[in-house]
């Protein structure tokens, strides 16, 4: 039931005719899964507009990631940054390897290039960096370093839809990027995801790997999973991605008009851009989080729900991982908020949210 309440994001949804449209060939086939015609023109459709030569879809992105290290046969430790989402770890020590944090630079909120080499030891095998709120790593960077150690590179661009880097989209770098078509996401799928690799044979592998490790004969031969994306998950995103430009032009407008109200303050932090971005949130560093929670507390009590994310800092979750010290990211995680960022957020949202805030600060 549809409320007034504004929440931190909301999916971008095609009108619903658009779907059944779709559905209706789905129920008239009966075929619902298993690489069908929906989902080879879902993938052909991204592959096109977003200019990639080769897409693999998945059920989620969480399984994009685990995939992406099984086709690269990792073992050992990987390179990866404490300021993400659990998925990112989670999903490198369900496949048996161990995460090893190397702290963020405080401007982009990425992993810091520079800190890298100092945590590689005979046992790293990779390095996974994540283009934190579809901000781009320092890719250069990361990839000199990785060629000096011989070391793959996995990119976790789950927010990453849409973003370009030196002319080319964000997933044509690294051995392999992966994403998420997660309903919060830029485009969606309600779950989803995708790994993306320019080198043919992994590309091959991958598919093989999401169904079961089967080769076109049907001989198992990978060590494969269950990761296919459904019929009905690919109608949503063949008929969500035809509003993929508007959803990014529209988000970039809003993102701008936060930008404009709140840099009057010039306590407030925003993440340095790389380049380009898809600004598909609208993350805020505060002075403190004393004031951060006091501007929370404000807008909750206003119905506006903005999101601590990412917070905490994955580093210190203690069942999971031995804890290292990181302190830039655990700082920054304590101190960000993203503010309300979605398609159907209004300006006078926008301008209300941005009023409270500076409010707070005083
Ligand atoms: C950085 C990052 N990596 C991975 C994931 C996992 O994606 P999914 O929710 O599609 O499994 C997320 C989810 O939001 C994420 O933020």
């Amino acid at each position: 039931m549809a409320n007034n309440n504004i929440y931190v994001t909301m999916p971008t949804l095609a009108p619903l005719e658009d779907v059944t449209e779709l559905l209706k060939g789905v129920w008239e086939r009966g075929i619902l899964t298993h690489n069908g015609p929906l989902i080879q023109r879902f993938e052909k459709e991204v592959a096109e507009f977003l200019r990639i030569k080769n897409i693999v879809s998945v059920v989620n992105g969480t399984l994009a990631i685990q995939l992406a290290i099984k086709a690269l046969d990792l073992k050992g430790e990987i390179i990866t940054t404490p300021f993400t989402f659990i998925a990112t770890i989670s999903s490198i020590r369900w496949e048996g390897c161990t995460p090893v944090f190397v702290d963020i630079d405080p401007e982009t909120l990425n992993i810091d290039p520079r800190k890298i080499e100092e945590r590689i030891t005979k046992n790293t095998c990779a390095i996974l960096p994540v283009h934190v709120f579809g901000n781009p790593c320092p890719i250069e960077e990361i990839d000199e370093i990785a060629k000096k150690h011989n070391l793959k590179v996995i990119y976790d661009a789950a927010h990453a839809v849409g973003v370009n880097y030196n002319g080319k989209c964000i997933f044509e770098y690294g051995d392999i990027s992966t994403t998420s078509f997660h309903a919060t996401k830029m485009l969606n799928t309600a779950e989803g995801g995708a790994c993306f690799a320019l080198n043919d044979k992994i590309h091959e592998k991958m598919k093989r790997l999401r169904f079961f490790g089967y080769d076109n004969k049907k001989d198992a031969v990978d060590d494969g999973t269950n990761a296919k994306m459904t019929e009905v998950h690919a109608a949503m995103g063949i008929a969500n991605l035809k509003y993929l430009k508007q959803a990014l032009d529209d988000r970039k407008e809003k993102y701008t008009l936060y930008k404009e109200r709140l840099s009057v303050n010039p306590d407030l932090k925003f993440q340095r851009i790389n380049q380009d971005c898809n600004y598909s949130y609208f993350p805020v560093i505060f002075p403190s989080e004393t004031i951060l929670l006091k501007v929370e507390k404000d807008l909750n009590a206003q119905n506006i729900y903005p999101r601590r994310y990412f917070y905490p800092s994955v580093n210190t979750y203690k069942d999971i991982v031995p804890y290292i010290k990181m302190p830039v990211s655990e700082d920054i995680a304590n101190r960000i908020l993203c503010l309300p960022l979605y398609y159907d957020l209004t300006r006078e949202d926008i301008i209300k949210i941005a009023n409270c805030t500076l409010e707070v600060l005083g």
